[in-house]
């Protein structure tokens, strides 16, 4: 079952989330993968509830978004999600299935074809109205250096911001 949510009224138990690790699943025909992000910001732009996540180039849940321009959002309410967080911030879903390997239980979206999870309730269902590369040259020498080294071959791995339009918020209960 789902509790339909007020977004702002969540907004303290979402940003705590973000603070401490959450998860952004995303789906193509394929495959559903879950990645571990911490940061990420929540508000309002073009009169829209949204949800920012930074994904790096080279995550692949990356390229689950840019295929359907959908995700949700997985937040747990407690501490219970410890071990889920650590492993889909650590495995890549190129190389294992991390639902299968969690045992994570999908739930039914409602709105958009990504599903949620029923381990980390509290749940963003979002469609993609804006993305953009960020700007290496806007960033601060210091977290330059700190965060984009370049590699080998001279990539520096940049995140690409994603703002998703909330179009559903709810806890599975
Ligand atoms: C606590 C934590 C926070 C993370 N936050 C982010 C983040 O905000 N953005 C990002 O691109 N990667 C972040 N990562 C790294 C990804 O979760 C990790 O590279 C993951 O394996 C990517 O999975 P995928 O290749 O299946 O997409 C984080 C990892 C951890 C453990």
């Amino acid at each position: 079952m789902k509790k339909k949510i007020d977004v702002y009224e969540y907004m303290g138990e979402i940003l705590k989330g973000v603070k401490s690790g959450i998860l952004i699943t995303g789906k193509d025909e394929n495959k559903t993968n879950s990645m571990t992000i911490s940061w990420g910001m929540a508000g309002i732009e073009w009169g829209k509830p949204v949800f920012v996540t930074f994904i790096r180039e080279s995550r692949f849940t990356k390229t689950l978004i840019d295929k359907n321009g959908e995700f949700t959002v997985n937040i747990p309410l407690d501490e219970s999600a410890k071990k889920i967080l650590a492993y889909c911030g650590s495995k890549s879903g190129r190389d294992v299935d991390k639902a299968k390997e969690l045992g994570l239980t999908y739930e039914e979206p409602e709105t958009i074809s990504v599903p949620g999870i029923r381990e980390l309730p509290l749940t963003l269902e979002c469609k993609v109205i804006y993305k953009q590369t960020q700007d290496i040259h806007a960033i601060t020498e210091e977290d330059q250096e700190k965060f984009y080294p370049q590699n080998a071959d001279g990539s520096q791995d940049i995140h690409v911001a994603y703002y998703g339009e909330i179009v559903n918020a709810y806890v599975i209960e």
